[in-house]
């Protein structure tokens, strides 16, 4: 069976509904939606996790930044077939039992956010980096987060909060 909506001119092939079984945050999630809708509308939308943000929906501005196995996603433009067996982390699911990570506690004693929107896809993308290279040089960081945009213009602090995260780790030997 298929089902087709209009867009403009152009007819786009929307799936009918179907089940997937994601884990998310470390909890197994079912959920019933077509292949095609973005992780991120499936996030927000179905699981209520509405960290991640819907800025731009093209990939350029890394609001929606989840992880996916771990690795940074513009989940914008990951389809909800494309997952798998993936586990898909959000803002929410980094902090664990209660405690703010050394990155989102960084973000906070830095000040490294106006409006907040971009915040918590920069927060993802700084802990995927420091996961993987806890001691970035400034270009290192620079070219990690680039495609992170902020409209409020905060990137020195947030640039702060980086380095700032990155010596509370070297200080603790613990992880991001
Ligand atoms: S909303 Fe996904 S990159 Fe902008
Ligand atoms: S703090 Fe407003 S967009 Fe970054």
């Amino acid at each position: 069976m298929r089902s087709w909506v209009l867009a403009g001119s152009r007819g786009v092939h929307v799936s009918p509904p179907r089940e997937f079984r994601l884990t998310v945050n470390g909890e197994p999630r079912v959920i019933s939606a077509a292949a095609e809708r973005s992780l991120l509308s499936v996030v927000r939308g179905e699981l209520g996790l509405t960290g991640a943000k819907y800025g731009c929906g093209e990939g350029e501005c890394g609001s929606c930044t989840l992880l996916l196995a771990g690795h940074p996603v513009r989940s914008c433009q990951v389809k909800l077939g494309e997952v798998g067996t993936r586990e898909v982390t959000t803002v929410e699911g980094l902090a664990r039992e209660g405690c703010l990570t050394v990155v989102q506690r960084a973000f906070l004693e830095a000040g490294a956010f106006q409006c907040g929107f971009c915040t918590p896809g920069f927060i993802v993308g700084v802990t995927a980096l420091l996961r993987e290279n806890p001691s970035p040089t400034p270009t290192e960081v620079r070219e990690a987060l680039d495609g992170h945009l902020c409209r409020c213009g905060g990137y020195l602090a947030i640039l702060s909060a980086v380095d700032l995260a990155a010596k509370r780790l070297a200080e603790s030997g613990g992880s991001a």
